[in-house]
């Protein structure tokens, strides 16, 4: 089924007995300001996960609370079956790419990237190798000697993304890593992001505001609501990869889809603009553009 019910006390996950992260029951209020309410959600090991959802919905709360820079009001975080809770960052198989990325401005790329291999004492041959390797991930070969300020958005944020792969994490946090990009840069980042996925098995929890990239790159997406931030869908991305939207008819579908149901009257199943749907397929497009209403 595409989309799980919110009211189900917990999403269910695509496979796997253990979830590589488990919310339940997920509670965080500042005073009376209620952040987030009532979240329930399994990821899997090795899922493409995306949280969508309008400003202050609690998107960057959740993914505080999983990293452990926040700690919960009510409720459990767990990892791989356990309960992390109250263990602190540093001791969570957890890295997170942060809305504002801040880099190190004293330090150059390369010492930026390799800071957190530092921290951890890997020896110097293994440390020059992975952050060769991250660079390498990211296209930032040639830029290790120069410092932040040197670079532009987007290559600031290749140095934010390469700091987290280069420790190869279990779990990779992403909270808008590609808002503050033009289009194309976005664009390249997106493929950059899902290469990397694809080769090392982590899990990504990618926040974002962007419906079409949320479908673009998502196995599964969480649609959160407004004040409280609530689940409202889970909802699962029903196109195959590699979803190229200048490509194949179905992603063309998928660029309708960000438009929800303002469009739904104007898709015509039988076009010849697109494949044909399957009668399963088409409720499922149906249910998606349901869901995304909210954010519209
Ligand atoms: N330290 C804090 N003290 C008080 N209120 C906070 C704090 N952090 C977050 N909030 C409130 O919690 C709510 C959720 O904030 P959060 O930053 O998680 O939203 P978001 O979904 O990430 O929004 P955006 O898309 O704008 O980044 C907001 O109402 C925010 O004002
Ligand atoms: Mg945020």
């Amino acid at each position: 089924m595409a989309v799980d019910s919110a009211s189900s006390p917990v999403a269910t996950p695509p496979s796997g007995p253990i979830p590589a992260v488990a919310l339940e029951n997920l509670e965080r209020t500042y005073g009376d300001v209620v952040a987030v309410s009532g979240i329930n959600l399994e990821i899997a090991d090795g899922e493409f996960f995306s949280m969508l959802g309008p400003s202050g919905s609690g998107k960057t709360t959740t993914l505080r609370m999983i990293a452990g820079f926040e700690l919960p009001t009510g409720g459990r975080v767990l990892l791989h079956g356990k309960d992390v809770t109250a263990v602190p960052p540093f001791d969570r198989d957890v890295n997170t790419v942060f809305q504002d990325y801040a880099l190190f401005p004293h330090m150059t790329v390369g010492e930026n990237i390799a800071y957190g291999l530092e921290i951890r004492k890997v020896p110097r041959p293994e440390r020059d190798s992975r952050v060769a390797e991250a660079m390498r991930m990211v296209r930032l070969e040639g830029f290790e000697t120069r410092r932040p300020a040197q670079l532009s958005g987007g290559q600031r944020q290749r140095v934010a993304l390469a700091r987290a792969l280069v420790n190869r994490p279990r779990v990779l946090l992403l909270d808008e890593p590609l808002g503050a990009l033009d289009a194309q840069t976005r664009l390249v980042l997106q493929g950059e992001l899902l290469h990397a996925w694809e080769d090392h098995d982590m899990l990504v929890l990618h926040v974002t505001h962007d419906i079409e990239e949320a479908l673009l790159l998502a196995d599964r997406v969480v649609v959160m609501t407004g004040r409280p931030g609530r689940v409202r869908e889970v909802i699962r991305v029903p196109v195959p990869r590699p979803r190229d939207l200048s490509s194949t008819g179905r992603s063309e579908l998928v660029a309708l889809i960000r438009r929800g149901p303002l469009i739904l009257g104007q898709i015509d199943v039988d076009s010849d603009m697109i494949d044909p749907f399957t009668n399963a397929e088409e409720a499922e497009i149906r249910a998606i553009a349901d869901a995304l209403a909210v954010l519209l």
